[in-house]
């Protein structure tokens, strides 16, 4: 069991530098790509407030396919540039989205998202994977959780590049 103890802090910069610290303590000495990720969408899923989904989708091809997640079942395969997750794809650049209903394309997995933050995983030049963050709430991610999750995603693209 790993209990990090992470206090619900409003200052999301503190927030993300805690939870850097317990993601590198998770996957540090783990090579398998699946329980990195596994673990990663659980930290974030445990201690980002107001999520509804928290994962990852693997870029295989010109495909994004579902990968470890915590939330309700989603859409299994997404091409790039289809809706947020394959606009980051097909882009390389980070989706910050306060109103997932105004983004032309769309993918609803779940009718309570509103707001979605979508982050590239690269590492040696090959995307790997993209971080998926969705909320119910219009408005949740900033510049703040831009920055954090990209962080973190610099952290692990080594440790889940297989
Ligand atoms: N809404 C995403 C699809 C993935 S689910 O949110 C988990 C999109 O438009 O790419």
């Amino acid at each position: 069991m790993y209990d990090f103890a992470i206090a619900a802090l409003a200052d999301k910069q503190a927030l993300y530098r805690e939870l850097d610290g317990a993601l590198d303590a998770l996957t540090a000495d783990e090579p398998d790509a699946i329980a990195n990720m596994a673990n990663a969408a659980a930290l974030l899923w445990q201690y980002l407030p107001d999520l509804n989904w928290s994962g990852f989708y693997r870029a295989i091809g010109e495909t994004l396919v579902l990968g470890p997640f915590q939330g309700k079942p989603a859409c299994i395969r997404i091409p790039f540039g289809s809706g947020v997750c394959g606009a980051a794809a097909a882009t390389r650049q980070v989706q910050c989205v306060a109103d997932v209903h105004a983004f032309p394309g769309h993918i609803a997995c779940d009718a309570a998202s509103a707001a979605e933050l979508v982050v590239p995983v690269i590492h040696a030049g090959r995307l790997i994977a993209v971080l998926d963050l969705d909320s119910p709430v219009a408005g949740r991610f900033d510049d703040a959780d831009v920055a954090g999750c990209t962080m973190l995603m610099k952290r692990l693209a080594g440790r889940i590049a297989g």
